[in-house]
């Protein structure tokens, strides 16, 4: 349940040490979109807040001794804590760390169908690991070291809010669709017809639109061919389209080594 059928609305807490870092979320764009339509309750906590000392200290040297800071535990724990309360059993209480799962569209899905998604922001050398121990997921946007979590959290909750039902029109469901098709998106165009030089393809002013379907299947496999070989062996594909798919493969890898040599 949510607001767009009468329930109450998904609720995303930021746990941070940077709370400023979300001000644009609710000002602009899709984040603006579900506060204003009431679909989302988005909430930003300053870790130092839950710090009992004079310096608002949030970190301390490693036991065993070696390079860098790690945030203490007693601070963040007593956040999520606040975060948490009376919070639903689906209730995801993620930590935003290069050494979680990669992010990918099936699990921004997969925390849209929850009610509420905790994000904790690690810094320094990270968190202690007692926090790890009660968070539901470890996420990691991409395999290289940001200095700290929240560009991943904000990554995590735009993602997820555009999915949430009734944020975003038709325009984005069609889009999830082609992804979930494991393809990526085929190029678009718009006015004017001539750009640089450069016409837009015949077969979209032809009004033909099973041509038009056609022909933007076949690039979106042929973009995926070429950028993301990785994602079009496990891609939806007909038989046809899976011939096709091999070739453009096979003639890619073709042309790597011919690169290389
Ligand atoms: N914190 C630092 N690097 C990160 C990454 N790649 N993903 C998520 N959180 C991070």
């Amino acid at each position: 349940m949510n607001q767009a059928d009468g329930g109450s609305p998904y609720r995303i807490d930021i746990l941070t040490i940077f709370p400023g870092y979300f001000a644009d979320f609710c000002a602009e764009g899709v984040g603006r979109i579900a506060i204003e339509k009431g679909l989302l309750d988005f909430n930003v906590s300053d870790i130092r807040d839950f710090t009992r000392d004079a310096h608002r200290t949030v970190d301390d040297y490693p036991f065993g001794g070696g390079p860098g800071m790690v945030m203490k535990p007693e601070p963040v724990s007593l956040a999520i804590a606040k975060a948490m309360t009376e919070a639903p059993k689906d209730t995801r209480l993620v930590i935003l760390t290069p050494r979680g799962k990669v992010f990918d569209q099936t699990l921004a899905s997969d925390l849209s169908r929850a009610k509420r998604l905790v994000l904790v922001c690690g810094h320094y050398e990270g968190l202690d690991e007692r926090i790890h121990e009660i968070a539901t997921d470890d996420i990691s946007i991409g395999d290289y070291v940001l200095s700290g979590g929240e560009p991943a959290a904000a990554v995590v909750a735009d993602a997820v809010t555009r999915l949430l039902p009734g944020v975003l029109g038709d325009a984005a469901s069609l889009l999830e669709e082609s992804f979930e098709d494991g393809l990526l998106e085929y190029p678009q165009y718009t006015r004017p017809q001539i750009f640089n030089e450069r016409a837009v393809p015949d077969v979209l002013l032809s009004g033909n639109h099973g041509k038009i379907s056609r022909w933007r299947r076949d690039q979106a496999i042929i973009a995926t061919a070429r950028r993301r070989p990785d994602l079009l062996r496990r891609a939806n594909l007909t038989k046809e389209e899976t011939q096709l798919a091999e070739r453009l493969l096979h003639d890619y890898e073709k042309e790597r080594r011919r690169d290389k040599d």
